[in-house]
């Protein structure tokens, strides 16, 4: 029955493979929100560089200018799926802040929950970001839509001219040669 110990060993090494892939699905750890004592040493610099995304989140979630814009920020600007954030810290209170960014209290966002629930922010994170909510209040609200206009269009432009310039010959030399097979035929 050399057959049937083959098969168990297969289903041994699919449960294992199985088991595997579970545990790379689970949460890298169980979100906790940052305590009061946290909160007050965020890092205003770091959270800014974590939300534009020059800077790792430590269980890789997305940076959050995916979805938010904040203030004069980035070249493009941010996403616009969620709400501009500039004056967010005048509007909400901190506990409540935190509670959308650790996705432990009352108020919780149901588009950032299933992200930030798998890839939990650490607390250290979310105090940073919070810091760097309230730096940027006050802070000019610009619109980028147009810089992303015009860059769309100055590559299609450049597009066209490099195009027409690499085959700037090919009419011609489409040319001479019927003029050459008309001549031959002539002859
Ligand atoms: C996938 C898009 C997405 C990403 C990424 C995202 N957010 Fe959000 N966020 C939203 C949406 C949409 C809302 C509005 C609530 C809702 O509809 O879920 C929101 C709400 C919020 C709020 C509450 C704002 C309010 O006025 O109620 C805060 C604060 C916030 N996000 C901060 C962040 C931070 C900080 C990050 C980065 C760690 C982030 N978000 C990443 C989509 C996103």
């Amino acid at each position: 029955m050399k057959h049937k110990s083959e098969i168990r060993q297969l289903l041994l090494v699919l449960f294992l493979a199985a088991a595997l892939a579970g545990c790379e699905g689970a949460p890298n750890e169980s979100p906790r929100a940052a305590s009061v004592k946290e909160v007050s040493l965020g890092n205003a610099e770091h959270g800014r560089q974590l939300f534009m995304g020059y800077a790792h989140f430590e269980n890789e979630g997305p940076p959050c200018m995916g979805c938010h814009s904040v203030g004069d920020n980035g070249i493009l600007g941010g996403g616009a799926l969620g709400p501009n954030l500039t004056n967010v810290t005048t509007e909400k209170t901190d506990d409540d802040i935190i509670s959308v960014l650790s996705n432990t209290g009352i108020v919780i966002s149901p588009v950032m929950l299933p992200i930030y629930r798998d890839d939990p922010l650490t607390p250290q994170e979310q105090a940073d970001l919070l810091a760097f909510m309230k730096a940027s209040v006050g802070e000019r609200e610009t619109n980028k839509e147009w810089l992303v206009f015009a860059i769309s269009v100055a590559g299609t432009l450049g597009t066209a001219l490099a195009l027409g310039i690499v085959y700037r010959h090919r009419l011609r030399s489409v040319r001479r040669i019927m003029v050459e097979k008309a001549e031959k035929e002539l002859r």
